[in-house]
C-alpha cells in the first residue's frame, strides 16, 4: 500500500515536471538547493516565524470576515457574536488579535538582528528596503484592523491618527475628508478600511514579502559573523561554509516555530488582552462618537512613535518627526558606514551606541504608553532626539568605531 501510494505521488510530480519544469527550479532555488550559511542562529528564526504569522493572520482572517459585519450599526455586536456564538469563533479572534501583536514582536527582533549583523549592507540593499516597505505596509493594516471591532478605542483612536494627515498645510482639511469619505469618522470609514484590511493591504503584504525573498536569494543570507560564503567554494561551486536549506534549516525552523507556537498558545488560552496590551479594555466598550475615553493610546507597537509625535509641541513638526523616525530606516544601509558586517567584529562605540539605542526605543514605547506628565515628556524628547541622532551620526560613530579583521571562512558555529 506504502509503495503504491510513493509510485502515485513520484508519478504524479513527474507528471507535472514534464509539464512546468521551472516549477521543480523554482523549488530547487528557493529552498531544497539554496545554500545558506551554516552559522544560521536564533536570530534567523524570525523571518520564517513572520512568514507563519502572516498565513495565520490570513487564514483566521478569512473565517472571522464569514460572520464580521463591516458597518457602524453593527460592526461592534458582530465581534460579540463571533466571540459568543460562533463555533470557534473566540479561537478565531484570540488567534488574529494575539497574532497581530505577535507579527509585530517578530518583525521588530527581525529587523533588530538586520541592524546588528549589518544585514542591511551591501549587497543586501533592496532586501532591507523591501522591508521597510512592508514594515510600512504592516502598519497601515494593523491601524485599518484595530478599527474593524468598533469599539471605542478603534473609534477614537482612528479619529486621532486620522487628524494627524489635517497638520499638513494647505490640503491636510481635505485630504482628511477625503480618508474619512465623510466629515468624521463614520460607516463610510469603516466599510473602506475593512476593504483594505481584507484585501487591498493582505495582497501588498504577500507580493512585498515574494519581493523580498527574491531579492534576497539573489544575493544570498548573510549570517552572524558576517563572513561572505560565496567566495569560499568547493570544486562543485558550492560555498564551503553553506548547507542546503533543505533539510538542515527546514528543520531548525520547524522547531522554532514548535517553540514559537507554545508561547503563542499560552497567551492565546491565558491571557489574550495581554493586561490592556494586546487589546485595550476600552475596545471592548461599543464605539460612542460622543463619549471620548480619558486616555486614548495606540497598541503598544506604536507607541514608541507616538511618543515621538508628543513629545513635539508643534503638531505638524510632530508628525513630521513620527513619519521620519519610520522613513528613516530605509536609509539604514548607506548611513552605516562600518567596513564590518557583524557587531562581533565592530568595536566598542558600536556596541554602545546600538544598546543606547535599544533603550530609548523601549523606553519611547513605554512612554507612548503613559499619560504623559512633564517629566515623561521631558524624557521622550531625549529619546527621540537620540533615535534621530542614532541615525542621522550613524556615519561618522561608524567610522570612528574601531573595528576587527573579518575570517575568510566562518569560525564559529553557534
Ligand atoms: C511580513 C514580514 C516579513 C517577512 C515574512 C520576512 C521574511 C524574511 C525571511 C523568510 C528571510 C530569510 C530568513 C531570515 O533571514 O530570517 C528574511 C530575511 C531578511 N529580512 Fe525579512 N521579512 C519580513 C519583514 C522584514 C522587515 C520589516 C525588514 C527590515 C526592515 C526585513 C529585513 C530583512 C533582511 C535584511 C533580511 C536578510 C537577513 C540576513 O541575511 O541576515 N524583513 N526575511
Amino acid at each position: 500500500m506504502a509503495g503504491l501510494i510513493e509510485r502515485s505521488v513520484q508519478g504524479a510530480m513527474q507528471w507535472v515536471d514534464e509539464r512546468a519544469p521551472s516549477l521543480k527550479e523554482g523549488w530547487d532555488k528557493h529552498l531544497a538547493k539554496y545554500y545558506a550559511p551554516k552559522n544560521f542562529n536564533f536570530w534567523y528564526y524570525f523571518g520564517s516565524l513572520a512568514m507563519l504569522v502572516l498565513v495565520n493572520q490570513i487564514v483566521t482572517g478569512i473565517w472571522l470576515t464569514m460572520n464580521y459585519k463591516p458597518s457602524a450599526a453593527e460592526a461592534f455586536a458582530s465581534v460579540e457574536y463571533i466571540m459568543r456564538d460562533v463555533q470557534w469563533g473566540w479561537l478565531l479572534r484570540y488567534m488574529h488579535s494575539t497574532g497581530a501583536s505577535l507579527f509585530f514582536i517578530v518583525v521588530y527582533l527581525h529587523m533588530f538582528r538586520g541592524l546588528i549583523y549589518g544585514s542591511s549592507k551591501k549587497p543586501r540593499e533592496l532586501v532591507w528596503v523591501i522591508g521597510v516597505a512592508i514594515f510600512l505596509a504592516l502598519m497601515a493594516e494593523a491601524f485599518m484592523g484595530y478599527v474593524l471591532p468598533w469599539g471605542q478605542m478603534s473609534y477614537h483612536g482612528a479619529q486621532v491618527i486620522i487628524n494627524l494627515f489635517g497638520a499638513i498645510p494647505v490640503i491636510g482639511g481635505d485630504l482628511t475628508e477625503w480618508i474619512r469619505g465623510d466629515f468624521l469618522v463614520s460607516d463610510a470609514t469603516l466599510n473602506r478600511f475593512f476593504a483594505l484590511h481584507v484585501i487591498a493591504m493582505p495582497l501588498v503584504l504577500l507580493l512585498l514579502v515574494v519581493l523580498h525573498l527574491a531579492a534576497l536569494h539573489e544575493v544570498g543570507s548573510n549570517n552572524p559573523e558576517g563572513v561572505d560564503i560565496k567566495k569560499k567554494k568547493d570544486e562543485n561551486g558550492k560555498p564551503l561554509d553553506g548547507i542546503p536549506f533543505h533539510p538542515y534549516y527546514t528543520v531548525k525552523d520547524i522547531f522554532g516555530v514548535g517553540f514559537f507556537l507554545i508561547i503563542a498558545a499560552f497567551i492565546i488560552f491565558f491571557t489574550p488582552t495581554f493586561g490592556d496590551l494586546f487589546l485595550e479594555y476600552d475596545n471592548f466598550i461599543p464605539a460612542d462618537p460622543m463619549v471620548t475615553p480619558d486616555h486614548i493610546k495606540p497598541v503598544w507597537y506604536f507607541t514608541p512613535y507616538y511618543a515621538m509625535l508628543r513629545a513635539v509641541p508643534d503638531k505638524l513638526a510632530g508628525v513630521i518627526v513620527m513619519g521620519g523616525a519610520v522613513m528613516i530606516l530605509f536609509l539604514l544601509p548607506w548611513l552605516d558606514r562600518s567596513p564590518v558586517k557583524s557587531i562581533r567584529y565592530r568595536g566598542p562605540l558600536s556596541k554602545l551606541m546600538i544598546s543606547l539605542f535599544v533603550v530609548a526605543f523601549v523606553s519611547l514605547a513605554w512612554l507612548g504608553m503613559q499619560s504623559g506628565s512633564d517629566l515623561q515628556k521631558l524624557m521622550a524628547q531625549i529619546f527621540t532626539v537620540y533615535y534621530f541622532a542614532f541615525f542621522l551620526f550613524m556615519p561618522l560613530w561608524t567610522k570612528w568605531d574601531s573595528y576587527k579583521t573579518v575570517p575568510e571562512r566562518v569560525s564559529n558555529h553557534d
